[in-house]
């Protein structure tokens, strides 16, 4: 069984072929990223427009490299929500006409479910219930799996997700868009623990906080400005990006270890980064296994809307021709 998954949530415009859930046959993605870089973030009225220029080329090589045509196809899987609306509704406007002309089976998913769904992938024997943090540019989600379309959210961020912090605060030190990555990098040049940053403290255990820690690299690095001390940027990112891996490995562990899970895993655009993974899996202890996609399934990409599409399909879930988008949408939704 093909299907084929869309992407269109936020700067990629991504189309994939997966078979019987498993199987990877194409995996196209385009991405606006270096325009968004001009401007510091994602604009999103360009990322709409990029996607409108280039989802049907996307979506004919995603076709033309699985060998195969649209009536090979069970079914069209689109991220619906959560992300941009104008970026959202461009691939499921597409994909309702896709469906419309071809007469398949269009499949809503969600955007969260789906970096979930890059760990089955990665790992073909991976079954729920295990846990996963979530880690995004709009999201920072501790989530119980409990099965392939249920979820419990155990807690989140209160405030910015990761991503958007290592964003901004690479924007602050000097690094463009994304900053994860450029943060990642820089952070090998420097010593993280050269600046303290402070723990935010939330109310739900579970919970996570970063506005105060951006403030913190904020305030160290105009206080150097005002008496003319050069802030060492490459070990101010570094103990950032140590202090961000610290909060959201301390939470998972906890959580881990007070739910019992034995499988825990990290998801998202931020799974990427190999200092989280490092923490997680050595806090989390020998008797529990740990899980990450692999890197180029980290960041958005139609395989895993295909994947996570799958499971839907199979559970029954199906949207008419009026499907809209929605730019928040949490994933334990019914
Ligand atoms: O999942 P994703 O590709 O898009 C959204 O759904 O938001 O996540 C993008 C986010 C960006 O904020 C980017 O800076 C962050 O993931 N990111 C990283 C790394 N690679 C990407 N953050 C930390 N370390 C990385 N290596
Ligand atoms: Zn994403």
């Amino acid at each position: 069984m093909y299907i084929l998954g869309i992407e269109s949530s936020c700067d990629e415009t991504a189309v994939s072929v997966v078979e019987d859930g498993r199987k990877i046959l194409s995996n196209v993605i385009y991405s606006s990223v270096e325009e968004h870089g001009l401007y510091g973030g994602v604009v999103p009225e360009i990322a709409s427009r990029r996607h409108i220029d280039a989802i049907s080329e996307v979506c004919q090589k995603a076709l033309d490299d699985a060998n195969l045509k649209i009536d090979d196809i069970e079914a069209i899987a689109c991220t619906h929500a959560p992300g941009l609306i104008g970026a959202l509704l461009v691939g499921i406007n597409f994909a309702k006409g896709l469906a419309y002309a071809s007469g398949k089976a269009l499949v809503p998913t969600h955007h969260l479910r789906g970096h979930i769904a890059a760990l089955y992938l990665t790992y073909p024997d991976l079954k729920p219930p295990f846990l996963c943090l979530v880690a995004s540019g709009g999201h920072s989600h501790l989530v119980a799996v409990d099965d392939y379309t249920k979820f419990r959210v155990l807690g989140k961020t209160i405030d910015d997700a990761a991503g958007e912090r290592f964003d901004k605060v690479s924007r602050t030190l000097g690094l463009g868009y994304p900053g994860g990555p450029a943060i990642a990098k820089a952070a090998l040049n420097g010593d993280k623990n050269k600046y303290k940053l402070p723990t935010p403290h939330t109310e739900n255990r579970y919970d996570v906080s970063f506005s105060g820690l951006k403030t913190a690299v904020i305030n160290i690095y105009n206080s150097d400005n005002m008496k003319g001390v050069r802030t060492d940027k490459n070990s101010l990112r570094a103990s950032f990006q140590e202090k961000i891996a610290q909060i959201l490995s301390d939470n998972t562990a906890r959580a881990a270890k007070e739910y019992g899970f034995d499988k825990v895993a990290v998801a998202g655009g931020v799974s990427a980064n190999l200092r989280l993974r490092e923490l997680i899996e050595e806090k989390i202890g020998k008797d529990r296994k740990f899980y990450a996609p692999q890197l180029s399934l980290c960041g958005d990409n139609g395989a895993m809307i295909a994947r996570q599409g799958y499971y839907e399909y199979i559970n029954g879930t199906r949207a008419g021709l009026d499907l809209n988008g929605l730019p928040v949408l949490p994933i334990d939704f019914e």
